[in-house]
């Protein structure tokens, strides 16, 4: 079954020619074997959303300003009561053992260590009480949240929102665009399997529910799997047995969002999982505006896929996201060298948008919106 031999020696020293996201890319390619990458950078199908995410962030220009006064400006946002330093989160993410031996641990404190927040996977492969401990104590740290998959035993779903409120998380963020995987082709020709002893350690003890017995002409996914899917009245429950903000990661049709705001949601994420669940799928830049007008402002809205350079952050809160989300180029630094990779990611990302804010003479990210030829005056 273990088609993925361990790395020998952990790595942990950054060849100093990485300057750039799409250079961590290119380099940690070099350092997983092809199934590991299927899994952990593939995404569904043809893989044209995962494409379409950065070209729709590539495509849109800035505007430069010049001889603005730039002095004091910073890069801090608010999000649901609390000041960041900056408006970059690393997305949750499963198994993050599979890139690096130091897994979730590294990434918690390289994270909290850069000021940003953390969002942590349900399906990750360390434990969620040891990873808020890693990252609680940290001064300057970010916001950190828990990723919630609703388990079709609830109680059991009630018992993981339990101990993330103990542990000290401060949001759920309910995920809502995978009631069933997407077609990961390029993972299932690579034979992808968990290595042996690597599983969701969060999730030991659950129970899955029997499988039903299909009559003929059945589909396994329509009567079986989708019973046990996550409805908008899950939303409501889940709303009634937490004390804490959820926020919904997945949401791209305004509909949606207006449904999400009347179901209580304190948040929302114009995310396409990077591509993962539903090939073509519109890119989140072209999305999040239409979230953005259909909220108006009554809960934050942030945003994820494609984002590799501090120009697409810009651009996202110019478009109306409070925050963004970055997922595949966190891995990619951890497979590189652990704790010190993650933080070279994110440090590169906020270095990059506060050049960015300067040349489009945006003091502060309120002025995002003016950076935009979209957004140019008639
Ligand atoms: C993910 N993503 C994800 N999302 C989620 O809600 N729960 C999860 O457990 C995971 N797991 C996961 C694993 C891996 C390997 C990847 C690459 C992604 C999706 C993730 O949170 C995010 O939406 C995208 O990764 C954002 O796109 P970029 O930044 O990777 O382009
Ligand atoms: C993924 C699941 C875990 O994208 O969300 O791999």
């Amino acid at each position: 079954m273990t088609a993925h031999p361990a790395p020998a020696a952990p790595r942990r020293h950054l060849p100093d020619t990485l300057v750039t996201l799409a250079d961590h890319e290119r380099h940690a390619r070099g350092v997983l074997d092809e199934a590991t990458w299927a899994y952990l950078f593939g995404a569904a199908g043809d893989e044209l959303t995962l494409d379409r995410n950065q070209e729709a962030w590539r495509a849109l220009e800035l505007l430069p300003r010049v001889l603005r006064p730039l002095a004091g400006g910073h890069t801090r946002v608010d999000l649901l009561g609390r000041t960041l330093a900056h408006p970059i989160l690393v997305a949750p993410m499963a198994y993050q053992c599979l890139a690096h031996a130091d897994g979730e641990h590294a990434t918690a404190l390289a994270t909290a260590a850069l000021g940003a927040g953390l969002v942590f996977s349900t399906q990750a492969s360390a434990r969620l009480e040891d990873v808020a401990a890693a990252f609680l104590p940290e001064a300057g740290r970010g916001p950190l949240w828990f990723q919630l998959y609703l388990q079709p035993d609830r109680g059991f779903t009630e018992e993981l929102v339990r101990r993330a409120e103990g542990a000290g998380y401060e949001a759920l963020v309910l995920t809502v665009d995978a009631p069933v995987q997407g077609a990961r082709d390029r993972e299932r020709s690579a034979r992808f399997r968990l290595p042996e002893g690597l599983r969701a350690v969060n999730l030991d003890g659950l129970r899955h529910a029997p499988a039903r017995t299909l009559e003929a002409g059945q589909s396994a996914l329509f009567d079986d799997l989708l019973h046990h899917a996550p409805t908008w009245d899950d939303v409501a429950w889940l709303r009634s047995v937490t004390r804490l903000p959820v926020l919904l990661k997945g949401v791209l049709h305004p509909d949606d969002a207006r449904q999400a705001l009347a179901c209580g949601a304190a948040g929302l994420i114009v995310s396409n999982h990077g591509g993962r669940t539903l090939d073509t799928a519109t890119a989140t830049c072209a999305a999040l505006p239409r979230v953005a007008q259909a909220v108006q402002g009554a809960v934050p809205v942030l945003v994820d896929g494609g984002i590799r350079r501090g120009t697409d952050v810009l651009k996202a809160i110019g478009l109306g996201a409070s925050a963004v989300l970055v997922g595949r180029p966190v891995l990619q630094g951890l497979a590189n060298a652990g704790a010190s990779g993650v933080a070279h990611v994110l440090r590169l990302l906020r270095d990059e948008l506060e050049i960015a804010m300067a040349l489009t003479g945006c003091r502060t990210l309120d002025q995002a919106p003016s950076a935009l030829t979209c957004n140019w005056p008639p």
